[in-house]
């Protein structure tokens, strides 16, 4: 059985309740974001139910959010597309990030249940990007759905098009947390045919070419967080040491699979990257609504390569073109394991 129910917060903030026998999700059409994932009594996403309406206005860190129209950084927030130069904002000095303070986490998004008793409910999200708001060419009309099954899969389709040639490349910041309050996420085990890490200069942005296969590093394909932050690799040590974790685009093979001694969260996407986040400082926000500690969760913010427009150009993934029509899909599906 599944059924949703909907809780109306203040400033237009919505509360989509979706349950089955074992577990419950929360969207809100506040950025279009994943507000809570439970597994029985298990909270397996940071995010905040209760104070849902101010907590995410205030959470500088993109809780769940929708992100876009570009999730990753931007270097100098300037890029070349058919041959004019766009200067975007630099919310990240001096890089542009997220899509800007204009991005779609922001937005308020029009929304639809569809639950047909067909043993999965969806939420179809709507909304507009206008070049007004955030000064990448061309207005986009955006349709992300997130959908839940009874087998414990959450999806999310992004469909776009747009009415000049423009970029696009979104991605959903969802934190895990496999653990029990939340203890921090060095436990957790990768696995993966492919894991390959692409290394980032002192701006944050990854080089192209710059990889480190951790498949052949390690000699195996399940690697665990520590085994990366402690890795002896001068390469791999001293990007943790810089970034105190990871804030890294991986390559990987069919899907990722993250565990811990009694979750299975599976992966699988159509991008060709995955950035991994591990939440390194949480000091910058100053709120009693702040109760988060260094790794106390990560991301998996499938997307193309960050900055793909300043590294290939006119070859980048992420340019749309006028009218064409775009498409993509990443699910994760929890599983509990046997004890
Ligand atoms: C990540 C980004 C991090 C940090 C975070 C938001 O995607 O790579 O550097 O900005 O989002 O707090």
């Amino acid at each position: 059985m599944m059924f949703t129910r909907v809780e109306h917060q203040r400033n237009g903030l919505d509360l989509i309740k979706i349950d089955n026998d074992e577990a419950k999700i929360v969207f809100t059409n506040y950025g279009a974001r994943i507000v809570s994932w439970k597994y029985e009594d298990n909270n397996i996403v940071l995010g905040n139910v209760v104070e849902a309406d101010e907590f995410y206005q205030e959470n500088p860190f993109y809780f769940g959010a929708s992100v876009g129209r570009y999730g990753g950084r931007i270097a100098d927030g300037k890029f070349e597309l058919d041959n004019q130069t766009y200067q975007l904002e630099q919310n990240d000095p001096p890089s542009h990030l997220h899509g800007g303070s204009n991005g779609i986490d922001r937005h308020l998004f029009d929304y639809e249940i569809k639950d047909e008793n067909g043993g999965y409910i969806q939420i179809i999200f709507t909304t507009t990007i206008k070049e007004a708001d955030d000064h990448y060419p061309g207005d986009i009309k955006l349709k992300i759905i997130h959908t839940y099954d009874i087998d414990n899969r959450w999806s999310i389709e992004y469909y776009a098009e747009s009415d000049q040639t423009t970029l696009f490349n979104p991605t959903n910041h969802v934190y895990f947390n496999l653990n029990r309050d939340n203890k921090e996420v060095d436990n957790h085990y990768f696995t993966s045919d492919k894991l390959n890490i692409h290394l980032l200069n002192d701006q944050n942005l990854p080089e192209a070419a710059a990889t480190l296969d951790l498949v052949n590093l390690f000699n195996k394909n399940k690697i665990r967080l520590t085994e990366m932050f402690e890795s002896e690799n001068a390469r791999l040590n001293e990007q943790m040491e810089t970034y105190k974790g990871l804030d890294h685009p991986f390559s990987i093979g069919d899907e990722l699979i993250v565990e811990n001694s009694q979750f299975l969260l599976k992966m699988k996407t159509d991008m060709p990257n995955v950035v991994v986040f591990t939440f390194n400082d949480t000091s910058s926000w100053k709120s009693d609504m702040n109760i988060y500690k260094a790794h106390s969760g990560f991301t998996l913010e499938t997307q193309n390569l960050p900055n793909d427009i300043n590294l290939f150009g006119k070859d980048a993934p992420s340019i749309l073109q006028k009218d064409q029509a775009y498409y993509s899909r990443t699910t994760y599906q929890i599983i509990e394991k046997l004890m």
